[in-house]
C-alpha cells in the first residue's frame, strides 16, 4: 500500500566505526545525520513517529565490537547504515491490520535514530495501559530489556535465590536498579549489595530501590569497602561492568559461588586488553562464569513481566525516579546517548524526541 504523503525524515547512520570512544563532531566522526525519504509502505508494514529513544549501552557493541558479526548475538550496523535503537512511537500510516494511525507501538532494538521509521508489524508490539498510571516509557527499561536481563541474569543465568548474599554492579542504572530490587523484593535474597559510581547513586540505591549496601567504586577505598560489606562472601554476582570491579569481585565470590556476565560496560569504549590479577580465584574457587543474552529466554518473557508488573503494581518495585528522561531533538541524539558511559543516568536512559 502505498502512503498517501510523501514523508521524508532526518536520521543519523553510522559513518565510521570508532576505535575507542565514538566521535561527536569533526570529520571522524561516528554518526552523521542526514534526510532521507521514506519509501512508500509495503503489506505488513506501519509508517510511526517516533516518541522516545531507549539509550542502551549495548548498542555500543553493535557498531563496533571485537565480536566478528558473523559471531554477534543480532545483526550488526554497518557503515553507512541507518543507527539502530529501541523506540516508542506512535502509528502515522498503517498497511498492517494490526494498527490504525495513533496506535502507540515499540520495538525494543529494530528501531533507528530517526524522526520517523518504518517498522514491520509482525516485529512491534502494542503499548497496553500500565497499573498506577505507570508511564509507558517503562516498557523501554523496566518492562523491557533492561529487566528482562537482570531477572533472566540472576534467575536463570546466575542461579540466585532466598538467601543469597548477591553483589550487582552498575547498581543505579536501568538493568542494575531492577536487579537490585528483584534480588530483595522477588527472591528473598538474604543480603544484597549494589556497586555505583557516586555516593549520591549509593544513596539512593539503599534508601529508594532497598539494597543492603552500597559502595562506590571510584573511592580509593573500594576495595577495602568491600570487603567489608562482604564478611561471608558471596553466592552471585551480577557483572554490568567487567574491568576493575569484575577483577575485585573475583576475590569476593564463594567457593563454587556464580558471576552471571550481563555486559562489560567499563571495556565497551576501549581497546585495551581487559587485564585481571585475579583470574586463578576462579580455579581455586570452583568460581562459575556465565554470560548470557536476554533474548535467550523470550519464551519466559511474558510470565517475567506479569511478574514484574505485578509487583510494580503492589508497591515492591518501585519505579519512581526510575528514569532520566531527556528531552531533545533529533541533532542531539548521539551526546545523550553517551552520557552512559559517564554514568549520567540514574535508571533508565530515554530520550523524549522534540521536534
Ligand atoms: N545480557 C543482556 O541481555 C543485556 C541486556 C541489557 C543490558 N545489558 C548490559 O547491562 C549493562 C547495563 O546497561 P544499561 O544499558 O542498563 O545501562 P545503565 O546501567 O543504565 O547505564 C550504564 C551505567 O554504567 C556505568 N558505567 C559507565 N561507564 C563505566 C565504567 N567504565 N566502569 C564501570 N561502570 C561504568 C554508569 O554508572 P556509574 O555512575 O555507576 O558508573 C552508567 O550509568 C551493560 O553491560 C549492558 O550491556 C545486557
Amino acid at each position: 500500500m502505498a502512503t498517501s504523503t510523501t514523508y521524508t525524515t532526518k536520521q543519523w547512520i553510522l559513518a565510521s566505526k570508532p576505535s575507542g570512544a565514538p566521535v561527536l563532531s569533526g570529520p571522524d566522526a561516528t554518526f552523521k545525520l542526514q534526510n532521507v525519504v521514506i519509501p512508500p509502505l509495503k503489506e505488513g508494514q506501519i509508517l510511526c513517529k517516533v516518541l522516545y529513544f531507549s539509550n542502551d549501552t549495548g548498542l555500543r557493541n553493535f557498531i563496533q565490537s571485537r565480536v566478528a558479526p558473523e559471531r554477534f548475538y543480532v545483526p550488526t550496523v554497518p557503515v553507512g547504515s541507518p543507527m539502530r535503537s529501541g523506540i516508542i512511537a506512535e502509528v502515522l500510516e498503517s498497511a498492517s491490520p494490526t494498527y490504525k494511525p495513533g496506535d502507540l507501538v515499540m520495538d525494543f532494538h529494530l528501531g533507528t535514530w530517526s524522526e520517523l521509521v518504518t517498522l514491520d508489524a509482525a516485529n512491534s508490539q502494542p503499548l497496553s495501559p500500565l497499573p498506577n498510571n505507570l508511564p509507558l516509557t517503562h516498557y523501554l527499561g523496566a518492562f523491557g530489556a533492561s529487566g528482562l536481563a537482570a531477572y533472566s541474569g540472576l534467575v536463570y543465568a546466575g542461579g540466585a535465590k532466598a538467601g543469597d548474599t548477591i553483589v550487582i554492579s552498575a547498581a543505579a542504572g536501568a538493568t542494575g536498579s531492577m536487579a537490585v530490587q528483584i534480588a530483595v523484593q522477588l527472591l528473598g535474597a538474604k543480603k544484597v549489595i549494589g556497586i555505583a559510581g557516586s555516593d549520591e547513586k549509593c544513596a539512593w540505591v539503599r534508601d529508594h530501590l532497598g539494597a543492603h549496601e552500597c559502595i562506590n567504586y571510584k573511592s580509593s577505598t573500594f576495595l577495602e569497602d568491600l570487603k567489608a560489606v562482604t564478611p561471608d562472601e558471596v553466592d552471585v554476582y551480577f557483572d554490568n561492568v567487567g574491568g576493575d570491579v569484575l577483577d575485585a569481585m573475583l576475590t569476593r565470590v564463594k567457593r563454587h559461588g556464580t558471576i552471571a556476565v550481563c555486559g562489560h560496560v567499563s571495556g565497551y569504549n576501549s581497546d585495551e586488553a581487559m587485564g585481571l590479577k585475579n583470574w586463578f580465584e576462579i580455579v581455586s574457587s570452583r568460581i562459575t562464569i556465565r554470560g548470557f543474552i536476554m533474548l535467550d529466554y523470550l519464551d519466559k518473557a511474558p510470565a517475567i513481566l506479569q511478574e514484574l508488573i505485578g509487583a510494580a503494581a503492589d508497591g515492591r518495585i518501585k519505579l519512581q525516579d526510575g528514569e532520566t528522561v531527556v528531552e531533545a531533538r533529533i541533532e542531539e541524539q548521539p551526546e545523550i546517548w553517551m552520557r552512559l558511559f559517564s554514568g549520567g543516568n540514574q535508571g533508565k536512559l530515554l530520550t523524549k524526541l522534540i521536534v
